[in-house]
């Protein structure tokens, strides 16, 4: 069975995010999505937030599972005996960063590949720092997150009844 790891901190996911799972779920016979934490990000959502989003979100997709882990991602994948971790790349800048994990992870756990998805057209600007962002300022995220998320967003960043000017 070949098993593929999405991982990320996902806080919170977003359509780039499930455009991603749901093209390693047509690749892939299995597909576990983990949320990991990112020691250069302070998280909005908590680890249980995220993994209950997320599960809403891939409801659809029977072969994709949501879990969590506070450890070293190379571990996780060899405790789940995952051959693979799948990576969405939206730009250039994001190659750097993401080449550098790719290569300690091999380091780490030689026997697992990273394989990069180019993120659809459509996504290529989204990112959740950037929902948080438009959704602390009162804007609309319909389009970019699912709608669980949107009504979470929400909550989190309350705006007064005019709009906050
Ligand atoms: O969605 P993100 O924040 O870009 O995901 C980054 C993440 C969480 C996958 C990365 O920070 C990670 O792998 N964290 C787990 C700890 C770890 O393995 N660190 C070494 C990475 S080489």
């Amino acid at each position: 069975m070949r098993l593929a790891i999405c991982p990320g901190s996902f806080d919170p996911v977003t359509y780039g995010h499930l455009d991603i799972i749901e093209r390693a779920s047509r690749a892939f016979d299995r597909v576990v999505v983990a949320v990991f934490t990112n020691p250069q990000k302070t998280p909005l959502f908590s680890v249980e937030e995220r993994v209950e989003m997320l599960r809403q979100a891939i409801a659809h997709l029977p072969n994709v599972e949501v879990d969590a882990s506070s450890g070293l991602l190379s571990d996780y994948a060899l405790h789940r005996g995952a051959g693979v971790i799948v990576k969405g790349l939206r730009a250039i800048s994001d190659f750097e960063a993401e080449f550098q994990m790719a290569r300690m992870n091999k380091k780490l756990a030689p026997g697992v590949e990273t394989l990069f998805m180019m993120t659809a057209n459509e996504y290529s600007y989204l990112s959740s720092s950037l929902v948080k962002e438009v959704a602390r300022f009162g804007g609309c995220v319909a389009q970019l997150v699912p709608e669980a998320v949107a009504a979470r967003l929400k909550e989190k960043y309350p705006q007064p009844p005019s709009g906050g000017r």
